[in-house]
């Protein structure tokens, strides 16, 4: 049992976010319990984690982030995207076939994630099974939620990166066997995207999703580049994400599909087909993609979306600063397509990095009964003596706010270092 005081914010749907201002968060067995103005009786006599005025708020999800490019972070952002993977990302993921370099880089990567409140990811490593294998196996340790999945590319990649039909299946399934009874990180089927794979390939991890009953996480209708030069490599599909559907990859587990810019009428059918998730990663799209996801119009068509930080695509670790982006972004591509675009709100973006993110890895990034309490405590944010509600402090914190604004986080209700 663990009892905290403070402002607690959370969201219950794209439009609603609940705030309980001087109030207590009741959890049990690492899970919320229930939220109260006034401590009952019951609890008279138990100890209270008092946050003042701190915000009390879930844990943030990124449904797209390359550990593998962790040390990319920054670098060679004045490149599009082709280039950018040919000239600067390949040769350095090459070198994830060295444990000693992969090890600190993952090592890393994960404490770094820990620190911006990040506790549940959808992680790309490379295509080395081993280096992958440590990854999740450290994810798994520390007790974070997420999907990692080992790349497969064996097509229009250079010879340094680029697997065989038959090696990238041996060793995905060997992955995949390997982490079978893994609780909280678990593996995901990780084609890099479709330029990169052949259908050999794609069909063959098609087989393995069934048999290990695991998801799909790829980069999808990416950029005019890549959806054309998917249907290049695939003629007779009718989009990119018939691909994966085709292959029989998107019903064995999640479908998370990564920015989903440029999607047919046939993409948006076929992933809402599935319930599967598209991810948003606005500081990648400004960087090295250059289009802008239709959030607003996606939303309204019932497609899931979600938040990611796409680094080293994009450059920031820190979810709550892509909360910021989503609104910014939804602002400019509502003012060049005012006829079919609309701004977001502050809300409907936390929605989209908490509990949206959060439903693909169960019950976290909310704090409805029954959620396991994976929290952060946001303080500090507040200048002068202008006093701000719960929802303006988390605003400016994912405007303004640095990691030193997280004053306490929470796994699995256990407070972490
Ligand atoms: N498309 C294929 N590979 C990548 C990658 O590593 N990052 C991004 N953002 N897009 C990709
Ligand atoms: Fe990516």
């Amino acid at each position: 049992m663990n009892i905290l005081h403070g402002n607690i914010l959370f969201s219950k749907s794209y439009d609603e976010l609940v705030a309980y201002e001087d109030s207590y968060l009741i959890v049990e067995n690492g899970k919320v319990r229930e939220i109260c103005s006034v401590l009952p009786e019951q609890y008279k006599n138990a100890e209270v984690t008092d946050y003042g005025k701190g915000v009390i708020i879930p844990a943030f999800s990124d449904l797209h982030v390359h550990a593998s490019q962790y040390i990319e972070r920054g670098l060679g952002m004045d490149m599009l995207l082709s280039d950018w993977l040919n000239q600067y990302t390949f040769p350095q993921e090459a070198r994830f076939a060295d444990m000693n370099y992969a090890r600190p880089i993952y090592d890393a990567f994960i404490d770094d994630m820990i620190k911006h409140g990040t506790f549940h990811a959808c992680i790309f490593a490379t295509i080395h099974r081993e280096a992958t294998s440590y990854l999740i196996r450290r994810m798994e340790e520390r007790g974070l939620y997420g999907y990692v999945g080992k790349v497969n590319m064996d097509i229009a990649s250079p010879s340094y990166l680029c697997e065989t039909v038959e090696e990238s299946l041996r060793e995905t399934e060997q992955y995949l066997a390997d982490c079978q009874n893994h609780k909280t990180a678990k593996p995901i089927i990780t084609p890099r995207f479709a330029p990169t794979c052949s259908e050999d390939l794609v069909k063959g991890l098609g087989a393995l999703g069934k048999k290990y009953h695991v998801g799909l996480q790829t980069h999808l209708v990416e950029s005019r580049w890549e959806a054309q030069e998917a249907l290049r490599v695939y003629p007779g599909y009718k989009c990119d994400t018939e691909i994966y559907e085709r292959a029989g990859l998107m019903e064995n587990g999640p479908v998370v599909g990564a920015h989903f810019i440029f999607p047919a009428k046939d993409d948006i059918e076929i992933i809402k087909r599935h319930g599967g998730h598209t991810v948003h990663c606005p500081d990648a799209t400004t960087n090295i993609i250059a289009g802008i996801m239709g959030v607003s119009a996606l939303h309204r068509d019932g497609v899931n979306i979600t938040l990611g930080t796409d680094v080293g695509g994009g450059h920031s670790m820190g979810i709550y600063t892509q909360i910021g982006r989503a609104v910014q972004l939804s602002k400019l591509k509502w003012f060049y397509e005012p006829e079919t675009a609309s701004p977001i709100t502050f809300t409907n973006a936390f929605y989209l990095a908490t509990k949206a993110g959060g439903s693909v890895f169960g019950k976290v990034g909310s704090f409805e009964k029954d959620y396991v309490f994976n929290a952060l405590v946001i303080d500090g944010m507040e200048d002068l003596d202008f006093p701000l509600t719960p929802a303006q402090v988390v605003e400016r914190f994912c405007y303004i706010g640095t990691t030193e604004n997280i004053k306490a986080r929470y796994l699995g209700g256990k407070l972490i270092g």
